[in-house]
């Protein structure tokens, strides 16, 4: 092949996949497979969203609304803000690449901390190049380094955006309300913050604030949201942003025309508006959290406090070793290297009979280490 491509794409590693479900079957020799990987919903699909798709589905046929206007009506209503304020994307990474590859360009600086959504790192690779990455490392609580941050803006000019996941992934780990709004009172309002909020219904933190009530104050920062997790429709692709009417107009530049599907739109807007599903899933998600931070804790793990629907833990075996372990029983967890964080695991929250099976196999593994 002789195509020379983009230079900034030679230093991308390619997002590796989990292995699909059929072929981990096989390759396991195990009739089921309990994937407590990529922090979905364990409790499934919104049914009032599955209802909606059912009808929508012959309609198939029909380019959706571009302007996806029953949508954006409901969440302009639900972050108090007007359709103008908000722009779709086929899962929130689709909006991370919209806003990098509508505000970076070679030269720019970005600003982002290690151990977090591997993402941001990409869409800068891409856009500017690996080497305008301003990287600020994770505290040793494996929390964002606000200070780290303030002061890597004022020690580089250049720096044009920043990217914030409150709370952070794969860590589970959250910045208060108090040091977050002091950080972004300081930002120079020609630098772009993404503050990417794929975990917020999960929170359960008192001093948390999500940025929504400071988007009037601070026209540079755009909030991401994702339906793939709570709201259980990971599948569909499908999140949103929230800001200032003329950066979304200008992101509005960048996007496709109909980057949501027709079933996507009509189940997020269902979803939306179940409560019951959505308390069911907080209230699932904060009772095996629970059981599973004082179950990891008792096995002599660090274990991260987390405001999210993962945990994070740091084994007392070499991680791969687990991960492997767990995968002969049909377990299927993150390892953190490619985060950066090779001494440590991440776990999703499942149902409370997942946890119960994840634990009793962790148990078991440990026994061949003791
Ligand atoms: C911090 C963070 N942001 C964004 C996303 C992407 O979500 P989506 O499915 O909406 O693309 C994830 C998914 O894991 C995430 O952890």
């Amino acid at each position: 092949m002789n195509i020379k491509f983009n230079n900034h794409i030679y230093k991308i590693n390619p997002y590796v996949p989990g292995k699909p479900e059929e072929v981990l079957k096989r390759e396991l020799g195990v009739d089921n497979i309990i994937k407590m990987a990529s922090n979905e919903n364990p409790l499934g699909t919104s049914p009032k969203a599955l209802e909606a798709m059912k009808k929508e589905i012959t309609k198939s046929y029909f380019y959706p609304d571009d302007t996806y206007y029953r949508l954006k009506q409901k969440l302009a209503e639900k972050h108090k803000v007007t359709t103008d304020n908000i722009i779709l994307g086929s899962g929130s990474v689709e909006l991370i690449k919209m806003i990098a590859s509508a505000v970076i360009t070679g030269g720019d600086y970005a600003l982002i901390s290690k151990n977090s959504f591997l993402m941001y790192q990409k869409v800068i690779q891409e856009f500017a190049g690996e080497e305008y990455i301003v990287w600020i490392d994770t505290t040793d609580d494996y929390a964002y380094d606000i200070n780290g941050f303030s002061k890597a803006l004022k020690e580089n000019d250049k720096i044009k955006i920043i990217f914030m996941a409150n709370p952070n992934n794969p860590t589970g780990t959250y910045m208060n309300e108090e040091e977050l709004y002091k950080f972004i009172k300081d930002v120079p309002d020609n630098i772009l913050i993404v503050l990417d909020e794929a975990y917020v219904e999960y929170v359960e933190a008192d001093d948390f604030s999500s940025g929504e009530k400071w988007l009037k104050e601070f026209p540079n920062l755009i909030l991401l949201r994702t339906m793939s997790k709570v709201y259980g429709l990971a599948g569909l692709r499908i999140g949103y942003g929230v800001g200032d009417k003329k950066l979304i107009s200008g992101l509005m530049k960048v996007r496709l025309p109909f980057n949501v599907s027709r079933l996507a739109a009509v189940a997020a807007e269902a979803a939306l508006d179940d409560d019951k599903f959505l308390q069911l899933s907080f209230d699932t998600n904060k009772k095996g959290k629970k059981y599973l931070m004082k179950e990891l804790s008792e096995l002599g793990f660090r274990v991260i406090p987390s405001q999210t629907n993962f945990l994070m833990f740091i084994p007392d075996i070499e991680p791969i070793k687990l991960v492997k372990g767990l995968e002969k029983a049909g377990i299927i967890i993150r390892p953190l290297a490619a985060f950066g964080i090779k001494e440590a695991v991440r776990v999703t929250i499942g149902t409370m009979e997942q946890n119960k099976i994840f634990i009793e196999n962790l148990k078991e593994i440990m026994k061949e280490f003791k």
